[in-house]
């Protein structure tokens, strides 16, 4: 059973890439199914990075661990092929009064790129192979961050009394205290210490600690020469706790990202906060998962007190590349006003 914030994320996650598909009303726990099978083929990654081919598939206990996760694998193709092949059906069968699923599936597999300068093999349509590996990559960079992430702040924020304070009276006072107003992007984007909270959790357990670069020219860094083609190893952790840049960086202080006024975020010093990354290979899903966290943070917050089960429960963290939170206890009492 995954995560509570893992199912959460996931539904956020599908309906924004994937829409409504028609195989999941038939059969809701295709949702819990497929975080599965994403989850095994984190671990395969792994797995196939680390363990010598030879031992994969020729040593006993290791080759009945390779072949359960290449029949994951093959399972997550069939349901994956099986919700393509529906959109697909849906396309074709389209008419134009009615209104197409408007998201990320539909849009790959109408896109078609109209410029010219790019040679025919650029032009052509993604394949069916190509958008399930493109899927699978979405939900496995999206899903275990953004739920990892809300596990993180509830426990900050429950470890901060005053942090909670203010962020719910910033809540009640946008959305007002039975969230009388809609949850738009547009009121979204007022949530100016709630943002703040987000930041400072990722800047004190960032879910991608370290990322990683390959030259493609020689180049200086740091005072040394590095040729074409070396791997540069990226400490994120390092310099959100670096106090060249931040004044005590090991005390949770979500105001150090807001102007003295109290109503802005301050600009970002370039470099010195990473949660997403930056350039070209930058986090795709920044804004999306700013809008889950946010909307879920104004759910949880305005229906609910929020605590942590245990007085001295600690945030679990298992880093596997990432910083992941696979369990987290919390107690929720309705808000009775
Ligand atoms: C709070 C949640 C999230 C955090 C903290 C996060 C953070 C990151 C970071 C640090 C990177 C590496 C960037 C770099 O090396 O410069 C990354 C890459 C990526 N993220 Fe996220 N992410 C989150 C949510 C999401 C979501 C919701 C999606 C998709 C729906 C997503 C899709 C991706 C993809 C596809 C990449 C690889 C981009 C590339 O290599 O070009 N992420 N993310």
């Amino acid at each position: 059973m995954a995560c509570w914030s893992k199912l959460i994320v996931a539904n956020f996650v599908f309906k924004t890439i994937i829409g409504t598909s028609p195989s999941f009303e038939s059969s809701p726990n295709q949702i819990e199914e497929i975080i599965d099978r994403i989850d095994d083929f984190m671990e395969m990654m792994n797995y196939f990075c680390l363990i010598p081919r030879w031992i994969r598939y020729h040593l006993p206990w290791f080759k009945t661990r390779t072949a359960k996760y290449l029949n994951s694998k093959k399972q997550l193709d069939v349901i994956l092929d099986e919700i393509i092949e529906q959109r697909i059906k849906a396309i074709n069968n389209w008419a134009p009064d009615k209104a197409l699923d408007a998201d990320l599936l539909t849009l790959l597999l109408l896109v078609r790129d109209s410029i010219e300068k790019f040679p025919q093999e650029i032009l052509r349509p993604f394949d069916r192979h190509e958008i399930q590996h493109f899927l699978i990559e979405i939900f496995l960079a999206g899903i275990d961050s953004t739920s990892s992430t809300i596990c993180s702040i509830i426990y900050f924020v429950c470890k901060n009394p005053h942090v909670k304070k203010l962020l719910v009276e910033e809540i009640e006072k946008i959305f007002g205290p039975n969230l009388e107003q809609p949850v738009t992007t547009q009121s979204l984007n007022k949530l100016v210490y709630c943002e703040a909270v987000i930041k400072e959790t990722n800047r004190s357990i960032p879910f991608v600690p370290i990322t990683s670069r390959y030259s493609e020219s020689p180049d200086e860094l740091g005072g040394f020469h590095w040729p074409a083609g070396t791997n540069i190893g990226i400490n994120i952790h390092g310099i959100h706790m670096n106090t060249l840049h931040w004044t005590d960086p090991h005390s949770f202080k979500p105001e150090r990202f807001i102007s003295a006024d109290g109503n802005e975020l301050v600009p970002e010093t370039k470099n010195t906060f990473l949660m997403f990354g930056r350039g070209v290979r930058a986090c795709m899903g920044r804004k999306l998962s700013m809008i889950i966290v946010k909307t879920f943070m104004v759910l949880i917050f305005t229906k609910y007190e929020v605590e942590l089960l245990n007085e001295g429960q600690d945030l679990k963290i298992k880093y596997n590349g990432t910083n992941k939170c696979e369990e987290f206890f919390i107690h929720l009492k309705p808000r009775i006003r």
